[in-house]
């Protein structure tokens, strides 16, 4: 198994010590479940990889919101990166100290960033020259000091699917390497701006140290050049990025990406930030679904299953893989190539396509696996169908973190207004 903490038990996969299946009949299906073990392994991995070098680790928020998850994170040491004032909110209620929360993203609104300072969080990774212009004036009105780092595009690639890859010329993020410098010498001059660090992120599903390191010789120059002009730095932010094993990849473990950049850092004073969000909760967790229908015409097999690209999102978006497997294992030798599709009403509402299963029968439950990171964050509500629940495990219990929604929480924001207005 890709995923260390699901296995089988008699024949039933289980999450640690529970089954998925008496969760299923416990919660209903479609559910995601998380193991606990595995965050907090990773988590650790992290930290060891750091040794005794100053390091803060700050979770990517986006990767797996779920308050439970942050607090786990939050209990052994992690920090938060945020990219919204949502995220916020959910790091704080989560226990995680202000202090350990950087902001990124690059279309942060007023509103936010008074939040922000307010909350008084580590620093903002600032994306573009207005960016800082209106956090200054923000951090004015509040008779205050904004810390920040510039985010600097290393121009990288880091050979991933291009919609996930952010550390390009051609891409949005961050500010050019050759306009960093003036960038720094303004914010230097500001009274409202703190200079505490510099930040990059290359993208995602990174699966080789090589563009990390590549991008960390890149800043480190640029660091050089900084603090030639007089201004100190106190954080280096690497992003996040590295990736995990969906089918075959063998990315390297948090422990040996995290020394080759303690390497690469040598005798660099800083604090070193790192934002992992995938490797950190991607194995965590599974998506559980049920097959509601079969159905066969002479080309095709479909399995018709209970979740769909609302809950899912990534098989349809990125043609991204998803390991399945059935929750009860069958001993079927007929193995035939079959469509996994939810019931969305859109032929790109798939899990998987064209996927060697055995024969199941409806009423089977499917596990689709590595689908604990960028799995419910990017879920949504479309045919108006309510979001899923989440589980978390710890050893022989589960909880539910997240409960199902309901069809009034469906439209419980939504007003008709009187009389119509058709
Ligand atoms: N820091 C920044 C500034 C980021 O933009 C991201 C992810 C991370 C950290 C965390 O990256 P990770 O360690 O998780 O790779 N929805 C896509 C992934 C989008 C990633 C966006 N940024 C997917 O499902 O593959």
């Amino acid at each position: 198994m890709i995923m260390d903490h699901f296995s089988y038990k008699n024949g039933t996969l289980f999450c640690e010590k529970v089954s998925l299946k008496e969760i299923a009949q416990d919660v209903g299906t479609p559910f995601y479940c998380y193991s606990s073990a595995h965050l907090k392994e990773q988590f650790l991995a992290y930290k060891r990889g750091f040794g005794s070098r100053k390091h803060l680790i700050c979770f990517a928020v986006k990767s797996n919101s779920n308050l439970a998850v942050l607090a786990c994170l939050g209990a052994l040491g992690a920090g938060a990166d945020i990219v919204s004032g949502g995220e916020l909110y959910r790091a704080l209620k989560a226990g995680i100290p202000a202090n350990r929360i950087v902001y990124s993203g690059v279309g942060k609104t007023e509103e936010e960033m008074a939040y922000a300072l307010e909350s008084g969080i580590a620093m903002f990774n600032v994306e573009s020259m207005e960016e800082m212009k209106l956090l200054s004036n923000v951090a004015k009105k509040m008779n205050t000091q904004a810390p920040i780092a510039f985010r600097v595009n290393p121009d990288v690639d880091p050979k991933t699917h291009p919609y996930i890859s952010t550390g390009l010329k051609e891409n949005k993020f961050g500010l050019f390497m050759d306009q960093a410098l003036d960038a720094y010498n303004m914010a230097y001059k500001d009274p409202h701006l703190l200079i505490r660090g510099i930040d990059c992120h290359i993208g995602s599903q990174i699966v080789e140290i090589e563009p990390f390191i590549h991008a960390f010789k890149r800043l480190k120059r640029l660091i050089a050049k900084i603090e030639e002009n007089g201004i100190r730095l106190s954080f280096i932010d690497l992003g996040g990025g590295l990736g995990i094993s969906y089918r075959e990849e063998t990315p390297p473990t948090p422990e040996n990406y995290i020394s080759a950049i303690t390497k690469e850092a040598g005798d660099l004073s800083q604090t070193i930030i790192v934002e992992p969000g995938r490797s950190i909760c991607g194995n965590a967790g599974v998506l559980v679904t049920k097959i509601l229908y079969t159905k066969e015409n002479d080309t095709k097999k479909f399995y018709i299953v209970d979740a769909g690209m609302n809950d899912l999102g990534r098989p349809s978006l990125y043609d991204a893989y998803h390991e399945i497997r059935p929750v009860e294992h069958v001993d079927s030798q007929k193995v035939q190539e079959a469509d996994v599709v939810g019931p969305i009403c859109e032929t790109g509402d798939f899990l998987a396509r064209s996927r060697p299963l055995p024969e199941l029968e409806s009423g089977a439950l499917l596990a689709v696996l590595s689908a604990g990171a960028y799995g419910f964050t990017m879920s949504s509500n479309y045919n108006s169908r309510p979001r899923v629940p989440e589980v978390m495990v710890s050893e022989d219990k589960f909880y539910v973190v997240r409960k199902r929604e309901s069809w009034k929480d469906l439209v419980a924001l939504e007003s008709i207004p009187q009389g119509g207005l058709c």
